[in-house]
C-alpha cells in the first residue's frame, strides 16, 4: 500500500455548552493537557504532513492552544455552527490546496491514537473513498448508527433523531472519525443537504452519497473507550479515568511500584524510571522526571508545570520525597536528596544529597551538595513586591526555625544557629547566629508554683 500526504482537519467550533462552563469545551484537560492538545498530539504521532482545526467566532484562546501545540497549523473559523459538514467545508482552502488523504477528527474525543488514525490511512490507500471509523457501544444512545449494504461496506449512518426504531437497535456506532480520499471529498461535501431533524449539514452523509456513486466506503473498527466524546463533566472525569489506567499500567510495566495504583494520578507527559517506589494519594502534575530508585512517599504533590510557569519539576535517582511534601514548578533534585513531611520546594536546586527533611519552605534557592536544611527552615524570598534568591553552599547546617531573608547567601560548610533571623551574607566555614542571649534565674520556677498554688484569700 502506497503511503499518501495526508492532513488531519479537527473539528471544534463547538461551544460545549453542557459543560457549564465559561471555558471552550476543548481546552479542559485531562491529565495535565486540553482535550485538543490531546487530538493535536494523536494527529502528530500518525504523521500528518498538515494539521488544520476549526474553531469558533472569538475562540482566541483555542486558537493560541492550537499554536502552542503545533506552530504552523492551519486554523480556521466557522462563523455559525451549521453542522459538521459545514465545520469541515470552513477548512476549505487546505482542502483544496491538499492533495491525498483526508482524515477528520473531533476536539473533544481526547483518547483516540495515532494507530486507530493510521489503520484509517490505511483503508484509503487500500482504494476506498471513505473509511469510517466504528466502534460497538454498550449503549449506542446518541450515536450515529452505521448501516451496511449485503458486501459489508457502509450504505449510510443514521443520525439518532432521524433513525427508525429498528436502525436504533444497531449497536455499530460512528466514532466520528471520518476519512475521505480527497480527490472526492468536495464534490461530496457540497452535495451535502440540511434537510433533518436539526437542519444541520451532517458530515456523516458524506457516506451514503460515495455509496450511491459507487464508491467504496468501508468500516475501520475501533474501541468504546478510545472513541469517547467529552460533551460534559462526567465524561471529562470518565475520560480521565481510563486515561490514568492506561498510564499508570505503563508506569509498571516500566518498573515502578504503585502501591495503591488507583490512587495516584500522572500527567499525559510523566516520566517515570525503574524501581521506582509511588505510595498511596500521590499526585503528579505536568512536566515531572522521576528518575530511577526514587521513592515518592504518600500525600505528595508535584505540581510540575502550572498555568503561569513552563519550568516542570526533576526528581533525580536515589532521592526520597514525601510524605505530605509539595514540589512546585522549577524543583530540581540531584541524586539522594532528602525532602521529608510538610516541606515545600519552588523553583530551586537541591544538588546531590542535600536534606531538608522537616517543615521547610525552599523558594527561589539553591543549595549546594550535602547541605542540611533544618526542621522550620524558611526561605524569605518574597518582600511584596519582588523575589529575590538564596544561596546555600555545599555542607553547610541550616539550624532549625532559621529565617533566611533574600537575597542572601551562605557560604560551603558554614552553620547557622537555630531561631536565627539571617539578613546578611555568611562566609564558607563561619557560624552565625542572632539569637538573644540565654539568661536563668535560679530557683524562679519552684518559688513561682509555690505562689501560684496558696490558697486564694476568701472575698465576702
Ligand atoms: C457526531 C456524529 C455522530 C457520531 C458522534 C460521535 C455527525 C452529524 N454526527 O454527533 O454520527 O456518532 O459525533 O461522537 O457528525 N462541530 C463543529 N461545528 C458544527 C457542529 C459540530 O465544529 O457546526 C464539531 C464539535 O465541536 C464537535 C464535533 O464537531 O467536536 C461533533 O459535533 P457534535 O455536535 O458533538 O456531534 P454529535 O451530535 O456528537
Ligand atoms: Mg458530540
Amino acid at each position: 500500500m502506497q503511503k499518501r500526504p495526508l492532513l488531519i482537519v479537527i473539528l471544534a467550533a463547538g461551544k460545549g455548552t453542557r459543560m457549564k462552563s465559561r471555558r471552550p469545551k476543548v481546552l479542559h484537560e485531562i491529565a495535565g493537557r486540553s482535550l485538543i492538545g490531546h487530538v493535536m498530539a494523536a494527529a502528530k504521532a500518525a504523521g500528518a504532513e498538515r494539521l488544520a482545526v476549526v474553531i469558533g467566532p472569538g475562540m482566541d484562546d483555542v486558537r493560541a492552544e492550537v499554536g502552542r501545540n503545533l506552530e504552523g497549523s492551519d486554523v480556521f473559523v466557522q462563523t455559525s455552527q451549521l453542522g459538521t459538514a459545514d465545520a469541515l467545508l470552513a477548512a476549505r482552502p487546505a482542502l483544496e490546496r491538499h492533495q491525498g488523504d483526508v482524515i477528520v477528527l473531533f476536539g473533544d474525543t481526547p483518547l483516540i491514537t495515532a494507530q486507530t488514525i493510521m489503520r484509517t490511512a490505511d483503508a484509503l490507500a487500500g482504494g476506498a473513498s471513505v473509511a469510517v471509523v466504528g466502534f460497538e457501544a454498550g449503549d449506542p444512545t446518541g450515536y450515529g448508527r452505521i448501516l451496511r449494504d449485503a458486501t459489508g461496506c457502509v450504505a449510510a449512518i443514521r443520525e439518532e433523531k432521524e433513525a427508525s426504531e429498528g436502525e436504533r437497535q444497531i449497536r455499530l456506532c460512528n466514532s466520528g472519525v471520518m476519512g475521505f480520499r480527497s480527490e472526492h471529498l468536495l464534490g461530496i461535501l457540497t452535495a451535502i443537504g440540511n434537510a433533518n431533524a436539526k437542519g444541520e449539514y451532517y458530515l456523516t452523509d458524506a457516506v451514503e452519497i460515495a455509496h450511491g456513486r459507487g464508491q467504496r466506503t468501508v468500516t475501520v473498527m475501533g474501541s468504546e473507550g478510545e472513541m469517547m466524546g467529552i460533551n460534559d463533566r462526567a465524561q471529562l472525569a470518565a475520560a480521565d479515568a481510563i486515561f490514568q489506567a492506561t498510564k499508570r499500567a505503563a508506569v509498571m510495566a516500566g518498573g515502578a511500584t504503585l502501591v495503591a495504583p488507583e490512587t495516584v494520578t500522572f500527567s499525559h507527559d510523566t516520566i517515570v524510571g525503574e524501581d521506582v517506589l509511588i505510595e498511596p494519594y500521590v499526585v503528579i502534575g505536568p512536566g515531572v522526571t522521576i528518575e530511577s530508585n526514587v521513592t515518592i512517599r504518600a500525600f505528595t504533590h508535584v505540581v510540575g508545570t502550572d498555568r503561569k510557569s513552563q519550568s516542570g519539576a526533576r526528581i533525580s535517582s536515589g532521592s526520597e520525597v514525601g510524605p505530605f511534601a509539595r514540589l512546585r514548578p522549577g524543583t530540581n533534585l540531584g541524586a539522594n536528596v532528602h525532602i521529608g513531611n510538610f516541606v515545600e520546594v519552588k523553583n530551586a536546586v537541591l544538588e546531590d544529597g542535600a536534606k531538608a527533611n522537616h517543615l521547610s519552605y525552599l523558594g527561589d534557592a539553591h543549595i549546594g551538595k550535602g547541605a542540611n536544611i533544618g526542621a522550620g527552615t524558611i526561605t524569605c524570598n518574597y518582600d511584596g513586591f519582588n523575589k529575590h534568591r538564596t544561596e546555600i553552599g555545599a555542607d553547610a547546617f541550616i539550624g532549625s526555625n532559621t529565617a533566611l531573608v533574600a537575597p542572601v547567601s551562605i557560604g560551603e560548610g558554614a552553620i547557622v544557629g537555630a531561631g536565627s533571623v539571617i539578613t546578611k551574607d555568611v562566609a564558607g566555614g563561619a557560624l552565625a547566629m542572632t539569637r538573644a542571649d540565654q539568661k536563668e534565674w535560679t530557683g524562679w520556677a519552684a518559688r513561682f508554683k509555690r505562689m501560684m498554688q496558696r490558697p486564694k484569700a476568701k472575698t465576702a
